[in-house]
């Protein structure tokens, strides 16, 4: 009998400082109404004393309580992210020893603000190869990637987890599904580089996040429209758009292409900035706890990420 997977529990976890643009007015130049004017963003989490396995961990914690499940029932762990707190051993392996997940299998996906997207049509594929529990998680914390003395990208970011338990059904829940990449554009997002033959030269300041912001929005507005207007041309009705939330101008922009109400991209980007992987689920778990989505209430909803590689994916799931 084939089996697809099914989205059965939600969860979020923001670590608890909270920067508001007005507190970055008192060690760089910029101000609120420049952040929030050109992005939408009005505050953002960062993460002091725990690392992005921290952060993941408490998601992958409340997803087991709110499911009722033990640990030892999933089936395997993968976690999106571009701030991992080791090269290796991958976060995903670092949340499944923690958690006493000892029956999972557990690996990273690095796709950036792409991530989740990416690591939940892989997980789509493991349900219906044949098992039954996965945790999906996209987890960052981006805030020790940037150059804080940088107002141009520093600004933008913010750290949080969130995710997922995908499960087996007899009922189809991710219904359709398309990635895409282009690495010639690789430079237009950068962070972590590491220089491998001139060790003794390399600058500090290469390996923080830099990124053309101009080029991503050009990217956004037509590679990433382009592609979501082909993915959706023949569905019926999408109940709505779970965007990554890098900027407010971008998504409202977007809607417009689209031809579809504003009402219908919820957005949380102001509280949290742009959490890369972790900001498409985190807008789920808040709309699903806001009783806007429910799970098992059949909304069809469309997961849209993009971000550095270049990456981009669309995912049509019937919750
Ligand atoms: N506060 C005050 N002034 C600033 C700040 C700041 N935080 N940052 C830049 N400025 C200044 C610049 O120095 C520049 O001043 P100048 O004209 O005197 O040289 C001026 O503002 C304009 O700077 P730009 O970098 O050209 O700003 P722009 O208008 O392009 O806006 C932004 C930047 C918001 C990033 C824009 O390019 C954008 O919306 N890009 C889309 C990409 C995006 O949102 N990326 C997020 C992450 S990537 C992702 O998630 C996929």
């Amino acid at each position: 009998m084939n089996q697809y997977g099914k989205i059965t529990a939600t969860a979020r976890y923001l670590p608890d400082k909270v920067v508001t643009n007005d507190d970055l007015t008192s060690f760089m130049e910029t101000s609120d109404e420049w952040i929030a004017s050109r992005t939408g963003i009005r505050q953002r989490h960062i993460a002091v004393e725990e690392n992005t396995s921290d952060l993941c961990l408490k998601v992958a914690e409340k997803l087991i309580a709110q499911a009722a499940i033990s640990a030892e029932e999933i089936d395997f762990i993968i976690v999106a992210t571009m701030s991992p707190d080791y090269t290796c051993p991958s976060v995903a392996c670092m949340v499944q020893g923690q958690l006493g997940a000892h029956n999972a299998m557990a690996f990273d996906i690095s796709a950036a603000c792409s991530g989740f997207v990416y690591a939940l049509t892989t997980a789509e594929k493991f349900i219906q190869g044949g098992m039954q529990k996965g945790l999906i998680i996209g987890g960052e914390k981006i805030s020790k990637l940037l150059d804080w003395n940088d107002r141009g990208t520093s600004v933008l970011f913010g750290d949080g987890a969130a995710g997922v338990l995908l499960e087996a059904s007899s009922e189809p829940g991710i219904l359709k599904m398309s990635l895409e990449a282009d690495g010639q554009r690789a430079q237009s997002l950068t962070s972590g580089y590491h220089n491998s033959q001139n060790v003794f030269e390399m600058e500090e300041k290469d390996s923080y996040l830099q990124m053309d912001g101009r080029g991503i929005w050009n990217f956004a507005m037509n590679d990433v429209t382009k592609s979501l207007k082909k993915f959706i041309a023949d569905e019926p009705t999408v109940d709505y758009y779970l965007f990554h939330q890098a900027n407010k101008r971008i998504i409202e922009k977007m809607a417009r292409k689209l031809k579809e109400p504003i009402e219908k991209f919820p957005m949380n980007l102001m509280n949290y900035g742009n959490t890369s992987a972790a900001s498409i689920p985190i807008l789920l778990d808040e709309l699903v706890e806001q009783q806007v989505l429910q799970l098992g209430g059949n909304q069809t909803v469309c997961l849209t990420g993009y971000g550095g590689g270049l990456t981009w994916g669309n995912l049509l799931v019937q919750l």
